[in-house]
């Protein structure tokens, strides 16, 4: 995973490309996903979203060790030029989308096993989409969801909301290895 002075990202950022949503690096609770899923394989995992994937490794991670078809989606077109440099660095491929989590559909969801997240709660305005899109994932069968957040407040007030409705568990979880991380997972298990 590159930082933002390694070459290839120095390119990208050259070519004027400025992602205006906070996809502007490697946010740690990706890998709080990515050790969750090394450590609890997921039963399925043909299909996968990263949603607002940003440069996208959580998803190259199940593509890469989870053999997975993965679909990075992000409302922000600035970011697919990072996401493409950092998959051609890790020798993998993933299919890009432009959209918002409001605009997804239950169509759009419905052949994905697993849907990830990593810190897509953000701000105020992001509990109900974020909300909403786990609502129509789990009406159109996605089997299981893993979001992860750095314990924002808007985080936990989403996951209060997903956990009321549908159930789901509210994980502590941490990295120490080459990235220290710590934070919580809203898991939800719909097999
Ligand atoms: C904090 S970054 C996290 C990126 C990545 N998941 C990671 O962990 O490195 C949040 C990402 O969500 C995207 N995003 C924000 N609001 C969105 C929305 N309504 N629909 C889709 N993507 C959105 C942003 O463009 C950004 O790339």
């Amino acid at each position: 995973m590159p930082t933002a002075s390694h070459r290839v990202i120095r390119q990208v950022k050259r070519a004027g490309h400025e992602p205006s949503i906070h996809g502007t690096k490697l946010w740690k609770s990706s890998c709080l996903i990515i050790d969750y899923l090394h450590k609890n394989p997921p039963e399925h995992s043909r299909t996968v979203l990263d949603a607002g994937c940003g440069w996208g490794i959580t998803g190259m991670w199940c593509a890469k060790k989870l053999r997975a078809n993965v679909i990075s989606l992000d409302a922000d077109p600035a970011v697919f030029p990072y996401l493409e440099a950092v998959a051609s660095l890790n020798g993998v491929a993933t299919t890009p989308l432009v959209k918002r989590f409001e605009q997804l559909t239950k169509r759009d969801l419905g052949d994905i096993d697993l849907l990830v997240g990593g810190d897509i709660c953000f701000w105020d305005e992001l509990v109900k989409p974020v909300s909403v899109m786990i609502d129509k994932a789990l009406d159109a069968g996605v089997k299981q969801i893993v979001i992860a957040d750095p314990e924002r407040p808007t985080f936990h007030t989403m996951a209060e909301r997903v956990i009321n409705k549908h159930g789901g568990d509210l994980i502590n979880w941490a990295v120490n290895g080459s990235v220290t991380a710590t934070g919580a997972l809203l898991v939800i298990n719909n097999a």
